[in-house]
């Protein structure tokens, strides 16, 4: 078991065995990616000068391979391997190729990490990493996480509920959003380098979204602490929404009374609202968003409103239109 942070207690029933993860290789031979070429990437942007196209839902026909692993969530469906989730990601701040940031990443250094609270609280807070897992105890959470490109995932998080930590810092009540802040530093990130973007990567929440107990502050998966790729050593994770609402390496939570910018809202305002709740009613304006594919199965399934979460989360927009709201 890797093991990042030393001393912090892990609960057992955190684990998913380590026997279910296909090797790297093994992996990339079942997904027929030896020898293929870098994927193109872009969470569905391509701005006009840069070398990469952004995929569609129909050219992103590269996962075919079949999961082993027996583990399922609350709906059935079996966990995307572990090489999977950690060999294909999205992380614009060190590549737009989703293969090639594990490489890049695996320097990066997340010693003395620290990860700021504040904004309208009454009690302003900083903590180590070490802090916050000793303070909050991770739990795992299998969640469906749909990214806006057209591909799915399940993925056994390890993580805590974001409101426990905001309740420790006591939101003002005129506070009403809560703004993501993550790292940024273009000496470790080279994507950060590129002027096609804002940096550093933000997000933000409405306040009783950030509240909801499937909200999670996350660091780790599969039992493990979290690779760099995927946001060590501390990210967000909210399934309902598209996945470029789960920041990663966080190191500023933020209540604020408005509506705060956004990474992808701010890269391509006519693409990405604020709210980014997965519907498949509501097309991308490039691409239908009506069905998904599972990494490790063949063909595509339909998504389901707010990715399957729609019993827990639905009452959060009961009178809001979502294709105005979207
Ligand atoms: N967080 C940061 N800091 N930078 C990013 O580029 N990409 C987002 C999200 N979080 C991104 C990010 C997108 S588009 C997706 S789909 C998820 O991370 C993918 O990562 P995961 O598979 O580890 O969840």
């Amino acid at each position: 078991m890797n093991r990042q942070y030393k001393n912090i207690p892990i609960q057992s029933s955190e684990i998913t065995p380590e026997s279910l993860y296909l090797s790297r290789r093994e992996w990339l031979k079942k997904a027929g990616l030896v020898g293929a070429g870098a994927l193109l990437a872009a969470c569905g942007i391509a701005p006009t000068t840069s070398p990469t196209a952004s995929p569609t839902p129909e050219n992103d026909q590269t996962f075919t391979s079949t999961s082993t692993n027996k583990a399922s969530d609350e709906l059935g469906a079996q966990l995307t391997d572990f090489d999977a989730i950690t060999g294909f990601v999205n992380y614009y701040e060190f590549s737009t190729d989703k293969q090639a940031v594990a490489k890049l990443a695996e320097k990066f250094t997340i010693t003395l990490w620290q990860i700021e609270v504040g904004g309208m609280v009454h009690k302003p807070k900083t903590y180590g990493i070490e802090d916050l897992l000793r303070k909050f105890p991770r739990q795992e959470r299998i969640y469906r996480m749909r990214c806006v490109e057209g591909w799915s995932m399940v993925i056994p998080w390890l993580g805590f509920p974001l409101a426990s930590l905001l309740k420790e810092v006591e939101p003002m009540s005129s506070a009403r959003y809560v703004r993501f802040e993550t790292i940024l530093r273009p000496e470790e990130m080279p994507g950060q380098n590129s002027p096609f973007f804002d940096w550093p990567y933000v997000e933000g929440l409405r306040l009783d979204e950030a509240m909801h107990d499937l909200t999670i502050v996350c660091t780790g998966l599969y039992g493990k602490d979290l690779p760099a790729q995927n946001g060590a050593p501390v990210r967000l994770v909210v399934p309902w929404k598209y996945g470029f609402k789960s920041p990663k390496s966080l190191v500023k939570i933020d209540l604020v009374e408005q509506q705060p910018a956004t990474f992808w809202s701010v890269s391509a305002p006519h693409e990405y609202g604020f709210y980014s709740n997965v519907n498949p009613e509501k097309s991308h304006p490039r691409w239908s968003q009506a069905t998904e594919r599972r990494i490790g199965e063949t063909g595509r399934r339909p998504t389901l409103m707010f990715n399957g979460y729609a019993d827990q989360v639905a009452y959060l927009y009961k009178d809001m239109d979502l294709n105005i709201y979207y």
